[in-house]
């Protein structure tokens, strides 16, 4: 890499801003009244309110009820994002024509890199296949002044929470996991580009505040049982959808027992029980974990706010505020726990597993044990593990399954690597692979495992196990446990088996058991440095740069502004396409090979609506031209807009489900789609195809939806009214069917005032756009 690294940590820009957010604290406590208790997590959100009266009062009952109905417009202080969703991000962030980024910002290379041999050879050839994306966000990056992590520099969240989370911060990250900067004290929050390019661009991001599950620790963590185990046995009581619509909120004498990174892995899986994040209090954890990696000034900082009376105390729940829910656990009797296959809250306790594997019918053995990830890399699991090897060793023993680690930054990789751990590791026959992703997210080139479609299982301490997510091979069980458990099962190779009671046959002939393992938080020594080629550009920005983006490009394609909505009703529309039955994000915008071009719209367009089925035929991707020619969904599409025929889609219930993903709704936008006509919305993405200038409507009548066809011609009646007086009116559709008879739909909306402004504007950015330019010219 050309571009010179620093080795400075920039401590103002790491550090939150307390002294605003303890004025805003105090604003929200006079809106509020003074006796209201608020909970942390109300604390710190509260406090990035642009303005607590307008969004505090609003939709609630003067303050009230404010969680589970207020709209919250907030103002994060950082955004981090990775490789694959920041070049949508970016791209629309270009598209507003500000010179910098409103607030710091950073992107991590992580997702793109494969995992196959070990980091040595993966690392290059993960490089050359995706020069063009890097090449791509480094250059945008010097021009914004983001900072940029180059690939091996380390996975997201790792480097988050080693060199931005803080205590009392709020930060957005598109990725799910973003919440494992909660270990730390912050609110950050897991969500799709056009959201992170809101904060980006200093425009307001909006949440419905969430409600509070508290979760009271109390004892002691000891022996086998880890922090991983925690959320795994939280995740069993809650279920992948218990936590949607919550902040979970840790608190409890059990808090002070854990290290600052197991927080932060209790917090990254919160995701897998759907919450909007987690956060755990500032904690005597956090002031080592500051100072050891470098920022002893935050860590100071934060044990001034700590220490100030309870009415400014950003850092503390008010002592009688009152959780939404309260589930209490109990680290002295908890036991470790394995999850899977195929979903994470399906959660067993480790003396239970052999019976479930036997009277399930689960393999008994397994291929692979993988420890590390995003989740579960910190110096504590390593050395953990480390010293189960040691053990191991001692004893003559070889791990029976493959033996995979990925380090979750270069500077947990340069500190394994100087205290020997890594050593220990690959002596032993492990392979280290490359900082990053790897196998989590499917870049794992499993040459030895078993064919596809043959039922098998693997161990990994990550946190996502859904089919095909690892190997792509959609047989594989992938059961989650914490590094040191998997480590310990790995020199078995036997599902079966249970570190804390089994022992294993040796060379000699003499059972061998495992002692509970040891490790430690911190390295005594410090972090190493690593090496200096994987640190971050500054974030200072460089007009001069050129973002590098090749016109011939497959991957990459600058976007161009949507067109304004029309000085009129929408005539002429048309029925692209009536689905049948569940239509999540993944029906709209598949995933797998198409995670390529998300930074080409024209391309990734090619897969829109791919997996919708037909309500006339139930054929799947196979539509209709007005004339009876058959099709696909996004060819109909393009023929459509080119001829000038714009269109809508009718569908049934939760239409949008599964994510946040921003190009379920630019697709459409792109190919000419002006109207979804639904039974329902998953909230977010109907947000999304507002911000998109694409207009969601529900039918007043259910049974309506029988009433319409695809190729019908539709005609808006009401909608540019009720766009210009800011959501006030209702919108009827006249349809006219193939016999030629028209008949009226009638049609609800939930268009908030700046939302209208979005429609009219063509979408969200061009609004940003005409505020940014106003901006500079003033
Ligand atoms: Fe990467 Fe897996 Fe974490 S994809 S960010 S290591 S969840």
């Amino acid at each position: 890499h050309s571009v010179p690294r620093h080795h400075k940590v920039d401590i103002a820009s790491r550090t939150p801003p307390y002294h605003k957010l303890v004025t805003k604290l105090q604003e929200v406590r006079r809106v509020l009244g003074d006796s209201r208790q608020l909970t942390l997590a109300e604390k710190i959100l509260y406090s990035h309110l642009q303005n607590p009266e307008e969004s505090l009062l609003s939709n609630t009952n003067n303050g009230k009820d404010i969680r589970g109905k207020a709209n919250l417009k907030l103002k994060p202080d950082r955004v981090a994002m990775q490789d694959a969703s920041a070049q949508m991000a970016l791209l629309q962030f270009m598209s507003c024509g500000l010179p910098s980024t409103a607030v710091p910002a950073s992107i991590h290379c992580d997702h793109m890199i494969v995992g196959e041999k070990g980091a040595d050879t993966d690392l290059p050839n993960s490089i050359a296949g995706n020069k063009e994306v890097f090449d791509f966000l480094e250059s945008a990056a010097k021009k914004y002044g983001i900072e940029f992590w180059p690939p091996g520099a380390g996975i997201i969240h790792q480097s988050v929470l080693e060199n931005y989370s803080a205590p009392g911060l709020m930060m957005l990250g598109t990725d799910s996991h973003t919440p494992n900067a909660g270990g730390l004290g912050a609110i950050a929050i897991g969500v799709g580009g056009a959201d992170a390019v809101d904060a980006l661009v200093d425009a307001p991001w909006e949440l419905k505040a969430p409600k509070i599950l508290g979760v009271k620790l109390e004892g002691e963590l000891s022996g086998w049982a880890s922090p991983k185990d925690v959320i795994l046995s939280l995740a069993g009581q809650l279920t992948v959808r218990g936590g949607t619509g919550f902040i979970i909120e840790y608190f409890g004498p059990g808090v002070k027992s854990l290290s600052c990174t197991g927080m932060a892995t209790i917090c990254n899986m919160g995701a897998e029980v759907g919450a909007t994040t987690s956060l755990f209090p500032f904690s005597p954890a956090h002031v080592p974990y500051l100072e050891a990696t470098h920022r002893g000034p935050i860590a100071q900082a934060a044990q001034d706010v700590a220490a100030l009376p309870m009415s400014q105390n950003l850092l503390r729940a008010d002592p009688e505020a009152v959780y939404d829910q309260v589930i209490t656990i109990n680290l002295s009797s908890l036991e470790p726990h394995i999850n899977g296959p195929f979903t994470p809250d399906l959660s067993t306790p480790l003396s239970k597993f052999k019976s479930v594997v036997e009277e399930k019918g689960w393999p008994t053995t397994f291929g692979a044990g993988l420890i590390g990830s995003c989740t579960n890399s910190s110096y504590e699991d390593m050395t953990r593990s480390e010293d189960v090897v040691k053990q191991a060793s001692a004893a003559g023993l070889k791990p029976k399954a493959d033996f995979i680690i990925t380090p979750g930054s270069e500077q947990i990789r340069a500190t394994l690597d100087r205290d020997h751990t890594l050593d220990t590791f690959s002596s032993a026959g492990g392979t280290v692979l490359a900082n990053a992703c790897g196998p989590c997210i499917g870049q794992w080139n499993r040459t030895d495992g078993p064919p596809k479609g043959e039922s098998n299982a693997i161990f990994t301490s990550y946190n996502r196990n859904f089919p095909g997510r690892n190997d792509g091979n959609r047989s594989t069980m992938n059961f989650l446990a914490s590094p040191e458990l998997i480590t310990a099962m790995a020199y078995s190779g036997y599902t079966t088996f249970n570190p804390m009671t089994d022992s294993i046959p040796t060379p000699s002939g003499k059972p061998f058991k495992f002692s509970p393992p040891r490790g430690s938080d911190l390295p005594s020594a410090g972090f190493a440095e690593g090496n200096p080629e994987f640190l971050p550009t500054p974030g200072v920005p460089d007009p001069s740069v050129e973002v590098k983006i090749d016109p011939k490009s497959t991957r990459l394609a600058k976007l161009d502004p949507f067109p304004p909505f029309p000085n009129s009703e929408l005539n002429g529309l048309r029925v692209l396409y009536k689905v049948k039955g569940q239509c999540t994000t993944d029906t709209i915008s598949a995933a797998g090979p198409w995670l390529k071009y998300k930074g080409h719209l024209p391309n990734i367009s090619e897969n829109t609506l791919i997996g919708a089925v037909n309500a006339a035929t139930d054929e799947v991707n196979v539509a209709y031209d007005v004339d009876g020619s058959k099709t696909t969904i996004p060819d109909l599409a393009k023929r459509w807009r080119d001829e000038g025929h714009e269109w809508l889609v009718v569908a049934e219930h939760n239409y949008g489900e599964g994510s946040a993903r921003e190009h379920a709704a630019l697709q459409p936008r792109y190919l000419g789609g002006r109207i979804i006509l639904a039974k329902s919305f998953a909230r977010i993405h109907e947000t999304n195809l507002k911000k998109q200038g694409i207009v969601p409507l529900t039918f007043v009548n259910e049974s309506d939806y029988d009433l319409i066809n695809a190729c019908d011609e539709v005609s808006t009646k009401g909608l540019l009214d009720t766009l210009r007086s800011g959501g006030k009116g209702e919108v009827e559709l006249v349809v006219k069917g193939k016999d030629g008879r028209e008949h009226t739909v009638k049609t609800k909306h939930t268009l908030s005032e700046d939302q209208c402004g979005f429609v009219l504007a063509g979408s969200a950015l061009n609004l940003l756009a005409r505020a940014g330019r106003e901006m500079q010219e003033e």
